[in-house]
């Protein structure tokens, strides 16, 4: 709570941006450069030096070694859209914990809004959350691109693509691919206006729709990232048999999650996770054996699984030949 949004107000006044351009000012400098209260800012920034996240030398602050990526809006790495969900969506939605664990969670959530309904609430909030997954998926999707070796394939389909974390990477690694983000209509500016921004508008297109009623587009390769830990069972088997109609023969999925340990005791990351796609979706994570299951389930062959140095890794299955035989 504490380290949450102490990250996160120094993020919305400023704080972070400032000390990516300086090398570090007192707190009477810098309430006067942020035009904020200096009391209220040096408590803000003690807090943030006893977590390791600034050096405090003779009344100066400045960033602590090898934190600036995740604070600094122009790296890749930039984790405070996330932090800024956490604060704005996420914590509001943890006081449902306590009606799950009291009446369970289908009675917590009966006649409420449906995940997207509530984080999609007006444009601000879409905004907001994509901000957030591209903090989280973009940055490591080079290595999920890399793993995936995309070179045989002509068409990526990515299933709730979001403003385009994976397929920019993924189109930037490997030059004959094109990709069709399908996501919902809301979505549409915020992947046009990166496509453009990354010089991909000839080879990263949008089709709006839901993946509950509308067809897949066909593709050769189709993605899910971060897509399957926000539903049930039930749900994500029946997004991969629409996932198999729509691949062409001889094409793939991609799975692209965090994995749970086999024994269920960690990483840390996904366990809260977990806790979290509990309160703020209908979903779970799982572990590599449970995503082989639902693609086994759903037509697709040859499942294998490939770790990257980071939270979300790569379950891959493939769709048979024409001829009926695996890749
Ligand atoms: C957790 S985000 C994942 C974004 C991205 N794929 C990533 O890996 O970061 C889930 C995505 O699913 C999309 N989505 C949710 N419900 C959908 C639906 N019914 N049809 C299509 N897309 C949907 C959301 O708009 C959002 O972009």
């Amino acid at each position: 709570m504490y380290a949450t949004h102490a990250l996160n107000a120094a993020d919305r006044h400023g704080v972070f941006a400032y000390l990516t351009r300086h090398s570090g000012d007192t707190a009477e400098k810098l309430a006067a450069a942020l035009a904020v209260d200096e009391d209220s800012l040096e408590r803000l920034l003690r807090v943030l030096s006893a977590f390791g996240i600034l050096d405090a030398e003779g009344g100066r602050y400045a960033l602590a070694a090898g934190v600036r990526p995740y604070v600094d809006r122009e790296d890749p790495r930039f984790l405070m859209g996330f932090v800024d969900h956490l604060v704005g969506d996420t914590t509001g939605r943890f006081a449902r914990l306590d009606g799950c664990l009291r009446v369970g969670k289908a009675e917590t959530d009966r006649g409420g809004p449906a995940p997207f309904e509530s984080l999609y609430r007006d444009d601000e909030s879409v905004g907001r959350f994509l901000d957030a997954m591209w903090g989280l998926s973009h940055h490591i999707s080079h290595e999920l691109a890399a793993l995936a070796d995309l070179g045989g394939h002509r068409r990526l389909v990515d299933v709730g693509g979001a403003s385009g974390p994976f397929s920019v990477a993924a189109l930037k690694a490997f030059p004959e691919l094109r990709s069709t983000v399908f996501d919902l209509p809301q979505v549409g500016p915020h992947l046009t206006a990166r496509a453009a921004d990354h010089g991909l508008a000839d080879r990263l297109d949008f089709t709006p729709g839901d993946f509950f009623r509308d067809p897949l587009p066909p593709g050769d390769c189709l993605a899910f990232g971060y897509i399957l830990s926000d539903w049930d069972d039930e749900t994500c088997a029946a997004l991969l048999r629409k996932a198999h109609e729509a691949c062409l023969p001889g094409g793939r999925v991609l799975i692209m999650e965090r994995l749970f340990d086999d024994d269920l005791g960690g990483p840390l990351a996904t366990s809260v996770m977990n806790l979290s796609m509990h309160v703020e979706t209908e979903g779970r994570h799982r572990t590599a054996g449970e995503y082989l299951e639902l693609l086994r389930g759903a037509g697709f062959t040859d499942g294998a699984v490939r770790r990257s140095t980071g939270d979300k890794h790569l379950v891959i299955g493939h769709r048979r030949t024409e001829s009926g035989t695996g890749r």
